[in-house]
C-alpha cells in the first residue's frame, strides 16, 4: 500500500525544504514538524489497550499503546526524522542502520547496525527523508527482518516511482508513506524535482 500525504501544512513545510536557500536549521526544522505531523496519520490504526484511570473526579476509560514501537532512521539522513516521531511517541525505542549509496554504482553500503531486543515484536517505522531507486530501503526493510521483525512501515519524505515500485515488488507487504510523490529519477540517480542530498542539507555537509 502507498499513502501520499496530501495536506496544506505539509505541502507548505515540503516546498520551505525543496528550496535551494534553505538553510540547515529550517531544512531540519521543516523536517521535524513534517515527521509529525505524518505519524499521526501513520498511527492512526496502531492499537490501544483499554485501561481504567483515576481522574480528580472519578474513575474512567482510557488508553494507551499496546504495541512496542521502533524507529529505524537509516543514517545518515534518516535521523532527521527521528526528533520529530519520538516527540509523538516518546516510549518508541530506536535502531540504527548505517548505509550509504555508492554514487558509482548507486547501491547500497552498509556500515553498522544496531537494534533494540523487542524489534521481531515491534511495530517498525524505518525512516529516510528520500526513496530514490529504493535500493538503501529494499536492504534496510532487509536487514530489519532479518532481526525478525514482521510489521514493517516505510515512511519517507519525498519518493519517485520508481523506487516506490521496487520496493513494493521486493517487499509488498511493507507499507510506504510519503509527503510527496515526485516525477523521476534524473542520471544520476537524484530525485526531480526533489529537494537535493538530503544529508547534506541536514546536517550542512557536501
Ligand atoms: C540517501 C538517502 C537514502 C538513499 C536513497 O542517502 O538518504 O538513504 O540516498 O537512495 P536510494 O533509494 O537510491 O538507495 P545517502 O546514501 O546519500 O547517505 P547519507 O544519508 O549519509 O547522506
Ligand atoms: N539521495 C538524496 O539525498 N537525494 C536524492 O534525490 C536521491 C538520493
Amino acid at each position: 500500500m502507498l499513502k501520499v500525504f496530501d495536506h496544506p501544512l505539509i505541502r507548505h513545510k515540503l516546498t520551505i525544504m525543496r528550496d535551494k536557500n534553505t538553510s540547515s536549521k529550517d531544512f531540519r526544522q521543516n523536517l521535524n514538524e513534517i515527521a509529525s505531523l505524518m505519524v499521526f496519520e501513520i498511527t492512526r490504526d496502531f492499537p490501544v489497550t483499554i485501561k481504567q484511570v483515576d481522574t480528580p473526579l472519578c474513575s474512567c476509560k482510557g488508553y494507551e499503546l499496546s504495541r512496542d514501537i521502533v524507529i529505524a532512521p537509516i543514517l545518515r539522513a534518516g535521523l532527521g526524522l527521528v526528533q520529530g516521531i519520538q516527540d509523538l511517541i516518546p516510549t518508541a525505542k530506536i535502531a540504527h542502520i548505517g548505509m550509504y549509496r555508492d554514487e558509482k554504482t548507486l547501491l547500497p553500503k552498509p556500515y553498522f547496525e544496531k537494534y533494540p531486543s523487542n524489534i521481531n515484536d515491534a511495530l517498525v517505522l524505518i525512516v529516510d527523508p528520500m526513496l530514490a531507486t529504493g535500493g538503501s530501503s529494499i536492504a534496510a526493510i532487509d536487514r530489519v527482518k532479518m532481526q525478525g521483525a514482521k510489521d514493517i512501515r516505510l515512511v519517507c519524505l519525498v519518493g519517485s516511482p520508481e523506487g516506490v515500485e521496487a520496493v513494493t515488488r521486493a517487499h509488498p507487504d511493507v507499507d510506504i508513506y510519503l509527503a510527496a510523490l515526485d516525477d523521476h529519477l534524473n542520471e544520476h540517480g537524484y530525485i526531480v524535482p526533489g529537494l537535493g542530498d538530503a544529508g547534506d542539507r541536514i546536517f550542512g555537509t557536501k
